[in-house]
């Protein structure tokens, strides 16, 4: 299938953003329209939209009026903010993924895709190299919403044939967008500390290992699942895949051989408690065997990116 009209939600979040370009630069930024609730910059030719996916009849327009065939949905608030406001994270992963499904089945849209996370898993499931199919009890609104979402996804390809595709990213380590509302995202303010040459203080314990990856390799990875043959596809929504597993100690570690003088504490707060649930490394086998999943990025390669791009930028800027 050739992707013609695409529609973004949460175009201008840590993922939308950078899958953006690569869409424009993949498919032509003609073909694609990115929708967020706050308008943010865009690949030129790229249209914005302003849409909330709790606005279903505006949903259906924007669809309806531009043809859509395939939506990529990345509007979601992330743990940490979900714990703060579980409200709002169980209406907009909810009810946002909801009017995603529902509107494209009824506008024929033809593929969705949809990102869910490690926060799927809970205290139960096993810590290590845990498959696709095992226990899931998640505890954090976050998780519970994103499982929901997967569930939603898996029922609207088996009742009504509607080809959604979906995968469980780990911890998203990229430059790009600030940090701000995940359990994961101390893995990239550390960075901003680092460069900046600030002290960084680290909201979990030293030693809370999570699987992780480096934000080309998630975007990679996600186009690469939805332009796979749907006949190779075991699964729909639930894809596991990570590149590697580290602790802030061990993160740490491999910044300090760049920049010696980085200074840490440890001042874990209610982030823990969400870190712990979650497991330290999952199997990527499937993905691997179903849609040829390939991370290209080691940690040390991803910790050299991280610093030099970041450095850049910051320089640009004028903070640096
Ligand atoms: N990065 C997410 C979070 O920490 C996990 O998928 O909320």
């Amino acid at each position: 299938m050739v992707f013609k009209h695409i529609l973004v939600t949460g175009a201008c979040g840590q993922v939308g953003s950078e899958l953006i370009s690569e869409l424009s630069s993949r498919y032509g930024s003609e073909r694609i329209i990115a929708s967020d609730i706050k308008k943010c910059t865009l690949p030129e030719g790229v249209r914005f939209v302003s849409m909330n996916v709790l606005d279903r009849t505006a949903m259906d327009a924007v669809i309806r009026e531009n043809g859509i065939d395939t939506v990529f949905h990345l509007a979601a608030i992330l743990s940490a903010d979900g714990e703060k406001n579980p409200t709002l994270a169980f209406s907009v992963n909810m009810q946002g993924t909801f009017n995603v499904l529902e509107s494209s089945r009824i506008n024929s849209v033809e593929r969705v895709m949809i990102p869910s996370t490690i926060g799927v898993f809970g205290p139960e499931t096993p810590k290590e190299n845990v498959p696709v199919l095992t226990i899931i009890k998640p505890r954090t609104m976050y998780g519970i919403t994103k499982y929901g979402a997967e569930l939603l996804g898996n029922y609207y390809f088996e009742k009504y044939s509607l080809d959604v595709r979906g995968l469980r990213y780990p911890g998203l380590i990229s430059y790009k967008t600030p940090p701000t509302a995940g359990t994961t995202d101390y893995a990239v303010d550390v960075f901003y500390h680092a460069v900046t040459g600030k002290p960084y203080t680290c909201f979990l314990r030293k030693d809370t290992k999570l699987p992780m990856m480096y934000m080309p390799d998630a975007i990679g990875a996600f186009l690469k699942l939805s332009e796979a043959p749907r006949s190779r596809l075991r699964y729909s929504m639930d894809y596991n895949i990570s590149a590697f597993t580290f602790d802030p100690e061990g993160l740490f570690r491999v910044i300090m051989k760049y920049i010696p003088d980085l200074r840490v504490i440890y001042e874990p707060d209610f982030r823990q408690k969400i870190a712990d649930s979650w497991p330290a490394s999952l199997d990527s086998i499937d993905a691997e065997k179903d849609w040829e999943f390939k991370p290209e990025y080691d940690l040390d390669h991803t910790v050299r990116d991280m610093i030099s791009h970041l450095r850049e930028r910051l320089q640009k800027t004028g903070h640096l």
